[in-house]
C-alpha cells in the first residue's frame, strides 16, 4: 500500500507513521528525516539545507526531488511505503504523480491529519522542551506555520480532485487516532 501522510508541523504525521509502518508492514519514508540525516552526517546537500530547516522555509524543490527519488527506487520501498513530509506544494505534489507514473507505483491513499493550531502549538512547544529540535523555536514554527497555510494547504485540494484524499481528525490519544487511520485507510 502506498500511503502520503498530510498535515500540519506537529500534526502528528511523523508519530502516526511509525506507528503505522508495524501495521501495514511498509516503511516510513520522511523528507524530513532524511534532511536532517543529510545535515548530521554533514553532506553537502545537508550544509546547503540546514540553515534553511533551521528557519521554517522550505528546501528547494530539486534538492527534496532527488533526495525522494534516490530513496523510493531502493529495494524497500517496491512493497509500498508511507510518505510523510512530501509534497509540500503543487508543485510537489504533481512532481511526485510524475515520478510514481514512471515508477508504476501509484497512490492508493493520501491521509490529512486535521489539527488546531492551538494544540499544534503546544506540541512543538512540548517537544521544544523535550528534544531541542533546531526548527521548534517559536519563530521558526511561526514561520513552518505561515508556509504551511500558504504552501502547503492547497495539496490537500489537490488530492480531493484526485479522489484519494480521506481526512482524519488528528485530536486525541496516538492510539485512538492511529485507529481512525486504519479504519479509514479501509
Ligand atoms: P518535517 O520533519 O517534515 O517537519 P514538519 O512537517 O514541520 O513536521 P513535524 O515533524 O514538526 O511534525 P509531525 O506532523 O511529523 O508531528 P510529530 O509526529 O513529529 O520537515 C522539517 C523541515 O524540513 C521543513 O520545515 C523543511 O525545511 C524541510 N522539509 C521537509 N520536507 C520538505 C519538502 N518536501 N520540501 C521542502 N522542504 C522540506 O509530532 C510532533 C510532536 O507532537 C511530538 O513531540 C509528538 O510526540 C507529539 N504528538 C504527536 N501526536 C500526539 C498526540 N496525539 N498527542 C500528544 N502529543 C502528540
Amino acid at each position: 500500500m502506498r500511503i502520503v501522510l498530510l498535515g500540519a508541523p506537529g500534526s502528528g504525521k511523523g508519530t502516526q507513521a511509525t506507528l503505522l509502518k508495524n501495521r501495514l508492514n511498509v516503511p516510513h519514508v520522511s523528507t524530513g528525516e532524511l534532511l536532517r540525516a543529510a545535515v548530521a552526517a554533514g553532506t553537502p546537500l545537508g550544509k546547503q539545507a540546514k540553515s534553511v530547516m533551521e528557519s521554517g522555509s522550505l528546501v528547494s524543490d530539486e534538492i527534496v526531488l532527488g533526495m525522494l527519488e534516490e530513496r523510493l527506487c531502493l529495494d524497500d520501498v517496491q512493497r509500498g511505503f508511507i510518505l510523510d513530509g512530501y509534497p509540500r506544494n503543487l508543485a510537489q505534489a504533481r512532481a511526485l504523480d510524475t515520478l510514481l507514473d514512471r515508477l508504476k507505483q501509484p497512490v492508493d491513499k493520501t491521509l490529512q491529519l486535521d489539527v488546531a493550531e492551538n494544540t499544534l502549538l503546544a506540541r512543538l512547544a512540548g517537544r521544544a522542551k523535550a528534544e531541542g529540535r533546531a526548527d521548534d523555536n517559536p519563530q521558526s514554527v511561526a514561520h513552518r506555520l505561515h508556509v504551511y497555510q500558504q504552501q502547503t494547504a492547497p495539496v490537500i485540494d489537490y488530492y480531493q480532485s484526485h479522489g484519494t484524499l480521506v481526512r482524519v481528525p488528528g485530536e486525541g490519544s496516538v492510539e485512538e487516532i492511529l485507529e481512525r487511520i486504519v479504519a479509514a485507510l479501509g
